[in-house]
């Protein structure tokens, strides 16, 4: 039923804690299930992602699909954060089950959550360009 790259990051997940120094931290839910992640990213001056951490209160594959996301988005610009799918996370997990297509789903609003908040705590606002791409649920609202 799971790939063995799914299964890895779930018994192994990687960037898995909070991160102290965080400058940009989000959180979002899956009403259906219940499921939460938080995403913690600490970005330079540059914006370049130069750390990243995630918890998850939830199901296995919600930890496999944040902790690739982790590793995707580590090092990497805002920009190709924000480009991140949940279809591309889910490729790199080698698939998941159509059932659990909606974990990779969180993966992708909690980075781009956490996004939003680092531009809030800098007090500017996020480019327009950016704008779209960012676009997400809140916590609570996330659905299959
Ligand atoms: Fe809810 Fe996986 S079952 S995130």
């Amino acid at each position: 039923m799971y790939t063995e790259k799914v299964l890895d990051h779930f018994s192994n997940p990687r960037n898995m804690g909070e991160l102290q120094d965080a400058n940009g931290v989000g959180m979002v839910g899956n009403a259906k299930c219940g499921d939460i992640m938080q995403m913690f990213l600490k970005i330079d001056d540059d914006g370049i992602i130069e750390d990243v951490g995630f918890k998850t209160f939830g199901c296995g594959a919600a930890i496999a699909t944040s902790s690739m996301a982790t590793e995707m988005i580590k090092g990497k610009s805002i920009n190709e954060a924000l480009n991140l799918s949940n279809a591309a996370v889910v490729e790199a997990l080698e698939g998941l089950p159509p059932q659990k297509i909606h974990c990779s789903v969180l993966a992708e609003e909690a980075v781009k959550a956490a996004l939003e908040d680092y531009y809030k705590r800098k007090g500017v606002d996020m480019p327009e360009e950016l704008k779209k791409k960012a676009e997400h649920k809140d916590v609570h609202e996330v659905q299959e």
